[in-house]
């Protein structure tokens, strides 16, 4: 397990000791005839040891397992990835983060027809940017993401960045029942128009964490990737200083995060250079404590007795080479207000934060209350929880769907998203990475590329970008339950 996460350099130096031969051996793609690197990948039932000791866990896994495995390509390098769908229902993939051709991006209905049980689909691009991404399916998202299908997916530069180790960490959320087995419930209406079902197991790798091996004197990268169905992590590393290096897979100035938190949304992905200035033989905790009473400590960074020995004192921390990103222009953009709205008030938001959901849930369950709540919460809205400039498209979405916008193509777009509701949201566009110019009217100081932007209750975010990729293409907050029950549109670039 472990050697997967080592990092491409360490993986490199030792293969260039072994010369050619071991290079062939490691490497786990088919080579077809035409040269294009092949990846099979197959969406199937497993099981997996998630709380450390039996029982394991029914999940559904990309070859079984959770998370997937990790698909390292190549920045600039085509790839086929053939997915096989083993499962009893109809899956796709998604490719998130990737800037590829429509057709590659696995919108069951909008860019591809599903991939039935038994059956495969091929994708095939060329990953343009280096960075953190991720791959999951795009039909029945709560329920597939929610058992397991998630997996990392690394587009490795072509030179190693300056650092000693890397370690991934794919971060899931589960909701476990006593017997270790996922609970159900999926769906429930009344976390979708609320925070979305968040779980009571986080796992890292697929394993509940206990510690993370490290040496004084490190300079490891590390890799965030949340995964969770609707889990806002805000990672606190005691006593260290990590340094955010990229956000949503795109390099950004090396910076510290504010008020010491790292703000990590479902989808999104941090990178962050962590130099291990602790003592040898102790621990440190990594917490999370976005939740104000729910805090916990998702892991322990273990020290060993021994530091590393290092010739030359660290350096600061480096750049990432830039990415082949089209430069907004912001003199000749078009403005696009999106309003997004529902969800249940903002009294309801209070009591969640102080973990009184359990309560809640059962008192409503039961007496009956749920349903007029419901009814007042939905009025109006055709039986969504949610939308967006007061239309809802809600599932997984659906052939013949109408784009709320047409973008023209290779002209910069401002996308003025508001959050009227009292919830927070990690609002997600595919096919392109956006440049966060500002929030709450405050100008970004720095240049902030992502894929998937959070935005608190009643704030607001201006997002840019060039729509130089044709095709129809989702807009939905990654939270899914809020996705699947109205927070979506699709936008087109013609
Ligand atoms: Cu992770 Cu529609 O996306
Ligand atoms: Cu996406
Ligand atoms: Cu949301």
């Amino acid at each position: 397990m472990m050697t997967e996460y080592t990092s491409s350099m360490s993986r490199r130096s030792v293969l260039l000791a072994g010369a050619g031969v071991a290079l062939a051996a490691a490497t786990p793609w088919r080579a077809p005839a035409d040269g294009v690197r092949e990846i099979r990948l197959a969406a199937a039932p497993g099981r997996a040891l998630l709380v450390g000791s039996d029982p394991q866990t029914d999940v559904l896994g990309y070859d079984g397992k959770v998370p997937g495995p990790t698909l390292r390509l190549k920045q600039g390098q085509p790839v086929r990835i053939i997915v096989e769908n083993k499962l009893d229902q109809d899956t796709t993939v998604h490719w998130h983060g990737i800037r590829l051709p429509n057709a590659m991006d696995g919108v069951p209905g909008l860019t591809q027809p599903p991939i039935r049980p038994g059956e495969s689909f091929t994708y095939e691009f060329t990953p343009p940017d280096a960075g953190t991404f991720w791959y999951h399916p795009h039909a029945n998202s709560l329920q597939q993401l929610g058992r397991g299908l998630a997996g990392a997916l690394i587009v490795e530069a072509q030179e190693a960045y300056p650092a000693d180790r890397e370690i991934l960490w794919v971060i899931s959320d589960w909701r476990l029942r006593p017997d270790a087995q996922i609970a159900s419930g999926f769906g429930n209406p009344m976390e979708a128009g609320m925070s979305g079902r968040v779980g009571n197991a986080v796992t890292i790798n697929g394993a509940l964490p206990t510690v993370e091996s490290v040496q004084a004197g490190e300079r490891i990268r590390l890799r965030l990737v949340n995964s969770a169905l609707a889990r806002i992590m805000a990672l606190r590393f005691e006593d260290h200083r990590p340094v955010i290096v990229a956000i949503d897979g795109q390099p950004c100035d090396p910076h510290e995060p504010e008020g010491d938190h790292l703000l990590l949304g479902p989808a999104m992905r941090i990178d962050v250079v962590l130099d291990m200035v602790g003592e040898p033989g102790r621990r440190y905790r990594v917490v999370d404590d976005f939740y104000d009473d729910l805090a916990y400590t998702l892991v322990q960074l273990a020290y060993d007795e021994k530091p590393l020995e290092r010739r030359t004192p660290l350096g600061a921390v480096a750049r990432l080479s830039e990415n082949p990103i089209p430069e907004p222009d912001l003199a000749s953009s078009e403005r696009h207000e999106l309003a997004l709205q529902g969800g249940m008030m903002s009294g309801m938001g209070r009591m969640m934060g102080d973990g009184m959901m359990d309560r809640m849930m059962d008192g409503m369950m039961g007496g009956g209350m749920m349903d007029g709540m419901m009814d007042g919460m939905m009025g109006g809205m055709g039986g969504a929880a949610w939308s967006i400039n007061g239309t809802s498209m809600s599932g997984d979405g659906h052939a013949g769907m109408k784009p709320l916008l047409t973008l023209k193509r290779d002209r910069t777009h401002i996308l003025a998203l508001r959050n009227e509701t009292a919830w927070w949201h990690p609002m997600h566009l595919h096919g392109h990475s956006f440049l966060v110019l500002s929030r709450n009217g405050t100008r970004n100081p720095r240049r902030e590329w992502s894929d998937t932007v959070l935005i608190p209750p009643r704030k607001f975010v201006d997002v840019a970008f060039v729509a130089d990729n044709p095709g129809d293409w989702m807009l939905h907050c990654h939270v899914t339950d809020h996705q699947m029950s109205g927070l979506m549109t699709v936008l087109r670039v013609a």
